[in-house]
């Protein structure tokens, strides 16, 4: 069974104190309101990290996540984070090629296969997003985009390191926009990536990897998308910076 995740995705949003106040509430709701076989992860940005950390306390369910890091292991990249520094702060997952990183940023396929490796490397456990811009959902060619980007920054992995990815499918022309996929469209996408992960390492591995939709979740359309076979939990932006709502979407299930 694929673990049950709602990962949220602060982007470049919080002060100091908002981190603080926010990390700390999704941290004692989570005590009372989450069950323990849902994961919950705060990616934050970098400055935040160390101190949501420590306020995740003995919670066993509450984990921190970065938003990226740099493709080397240290050296002369001038304002780059690098993946040993995230291990050292005890910081467990790391967001890798999500959308906006791609656009803003020119992350390729072939940059994000080298961010995969050394998030692995230094134990941390990736997250790494996919999904199509509307052009290319318009042209019918999600499914092509999809394969493409997971082929050349994940498909080169052992089975041992692939069981170890989680999968964010996030719609480009859903993210922040209001609009969300159809449960039938995440559903049918969900299923797609899950095929191709059986079809490069089989059955058992496709069965344990969680897949995660993103793209305009909330509390009101999450038990859907939650319910639909292969949607393994989600990856939440806005939501996730108030956190009654990041809780409710957890209790989703
Ligand atoms: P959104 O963002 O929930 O605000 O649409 C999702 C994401 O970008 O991860």
């Amino acid at each position: 069974m694929a673990k049950k995740i709602v990962a949220g995705n602060w982007k470049m949003n919080t002060l100091k104190e908002d981190a603080e106040k926010l990390a700390s509430e999704v941290v004692n709701m989570a005590k009372d309101e989450v069950p323990s076989d849902v994961t919950l992860i705060m990616c934050t940005p970098f400055l935040h990290l160390a101190k949501v950390k420590s306020l995740t306390g003995s919670a066993t369910n509450v984990f921190v996540g970065a938003q990226n890091c740099y493709e080397k292991a240290n050296g002369a990249y001038t304002g780059e984070i690098a993946a040993p520094m995230l291990h050292s702060y005890g910081i467990d997952y790391v967001i890798l090629g999500h959308s906006e990183r791609r656009e803003y940023f020119k992350e390729s396929n072939a940059v994000l296969a080298a961010k995969v490796d050394i998030v692995l490397e230094n134990d941390m456990l990736p997250i790494f997003c996919c999904g199509e811009v509307l052009d290319e959902r318009e042209a019918g060619k999600q499914n092509e985009v999809v394969k493409n980007q997971l082929e050349e920054s994940l498909f080169h992995l052992s089975a041992d390191d692939f069981t170890k990815v989680v999968i964010a499918y996030e719609p480009v022309w859903a993210i922040g926009t209001g609009k969300t996929a159809t449960s039938e469209q995440a559903q049918e996408m969900h299923a797609y990536i899950r095929g191709l992960v059986k079809e490069k390492y089989g059955e058992a591995v496709a069965a344990e990897t969680s897949v995660l939709y993103g793209g305009s979740c909330k509390p009101s359309n999450a038990p859907e998308l939650f319910a639909c076979p292969d949607v393994d939990g989600g990856l939440i932006g806005g939501a996730s910076l108030k956190s009654r709502d990041f809780i409710d979407i957890a209790k989703s299930y």
